[in-house]
């Protein structure tokens, strides 16, 4: 049998339900209380209108959020690219080459090392706040590796993506159309059991609109559905191919056109922006203003990788997207929650209203905004999971 508790003296709670609070997008409560029953959250409002409950947890004034919803890593991986990242701070250019690197690691490591691994960065990334977290497969690019590599992920985490379209495998750098009736044939058909989406780096280097096109069309047909790495290293047809094909979210958005803009808001399309990958390869910011100014909807998560983003701190992301990228704080800390759920196509997470999963970050500072305010400070007091204290 559940039992309800009440967190109050909560100096600032973000709720991201308009209705229940200051009706902006936080949807902010001022000296609130939020109760929960079993895993999920029934009441939010006023503490002194909180209603009776079984338990009390006094928050102490701090702030309490919805915990952080990352759409976007890479944590089926082994290696790290310590060397091409310090080469890159040197002078050298990023380029989708050195995901070989980690290919190769990734194929020589044992399914335990890998699972240590994901197991290592999923924790890392919970004590910073991240509830929900997406990972892909795309250092493997075998039948029998990526298939491996998505086994694995889906034994933590529901939201688990196909990207055998990292980029074509060495193996096959000849032909590439070869790699593609694999990625969309034997492949696939290994790899859809244990996914929900399927995504496709559609970059210069890549793969282009075609290929992407066929692969996510015939990811569609096994049930998975579309995400698209897009327009991160150069403009390209990534965001357009997103926008037609439906897909949840088009991921990276650096180099945009004002139709690609047009595009993202006359679709259902999130715009993931993952300024990690900017900071770590030194280039330019994504423009997150001019996105938002469009009437487009923003997440921000981290792309944690080895190679272009070797972060899990949704935090930092924000910090970065504030000082960088003309995002206001509460849109930062929006895109980072309630964002993150729209290009997961969820509705239980990412806020803190009746019947959301009691996903929470109680944070040691009084308002949202010292996630901006006071970068690089862990901030991130305590992160509860469907109603339980987990870090
Ligand atoms: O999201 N863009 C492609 N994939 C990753 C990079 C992965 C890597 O460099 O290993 C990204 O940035
Ligand atoms: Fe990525």
């Amino acid at each position: 049998m559940s039992s309800s508790t009440a967190i109050t003296n909560i100096a600032t709670l973000v709720t991201n339900d308009p209705s229940l609070g200051d009706n902006s997008p936080l949807g902010l409560i001022q000296d609130a209380a939020l109760v929960i029953d079993g895993e999920r959250v029934v009441w939010a409002g006023e503490s002194s209108k909180a209603p009776a409950t079984d338990n009390h947890l006094d928050a102490g004034g701090k702030a309490v959020l919805p915990g952080f919803v990352d759409s976007h890593s890479h944590l089926v991986f082994a290696g790290d690219r310590t060397a091409e990242f310090n080469a890159r701070m040197s002078g050298r250019a990023y380029s989708a080459g050195g995901i070989r690197t980690t290919v190769a690691a990734t194929r020589a490591a044992s399914d335990a090392e890998l699972e240590a691994n994901l197991a290592r960065h999923l924790a890392e990334a919970l004590r910073q706040g991240t509830t929900t977290m997406e990972t892909k497969s795309g250092y493997g690019l075998t039948v029998e590796d990526e298939s491996r590599a998505l086994r694995l992920a889906a034994a933590h985490t529901d939201e688990v993506t196909y990207l055998g379209a990292h980029i074509v495998a060495p193996e096959l750098a000849e032909d590439p159309a070869a790699y593609v009736a694999l990625v969309t044939g034997e492949m696939l058909d290994a790899c859809a059991p244990h996914a929900r989406w399927i995504d496709v780096f559609c970059e210069k280097g890549a793969f282009g609109a075609d290929q992407a096109r066929a692969i996510l069309t015939a990811g569609r047909a096994k049930g998975l559905h579309p995400r698209v790495h897009a327009n991160q290293l150069s403009y390209g047809p990534g965001v357009q191919l997103a926008v037609e094909l439906d897909a949840a979210s088009a991921d990276h958005c650096t180099h945009l056109t004002d139709a690609d803009v047009d595009a993202l808001a006359g679709g259902n399309t999130v715009a993931t922006l993952l300024p990690g990958a900017e900071f770590s390869t030194r280039a330019e910011w994504p423009d997150a203003r001019r996105l938002l100014d469009a009437g487009v909807t923003v997440a921000l998560s981290t792309d944690c990788n080895p190679g272009s983003s070797y972060t899990s701190s949704v935090p930092f992301c924000v910090a970065l997207a504030v000082r960088d990228m003309g995002m206001t704080p509460d849109e930062a800390v929006w895109a980072a929650t309630a964002g993150g759920a729209a290009a997961l196509r969820r509705t239980d997470v990412g806020r803190l209203g009746p019947g959301a999963r009691a996903d929470l970050v109680l944070l040691d500072a009084p308002s949202h905004v010292h996630l901006a305010y006071r970068p690089g400070v862990p901030l991130v007091g305590e992160v509860w999971r469907s109603g339980v204290r987990v870090a």
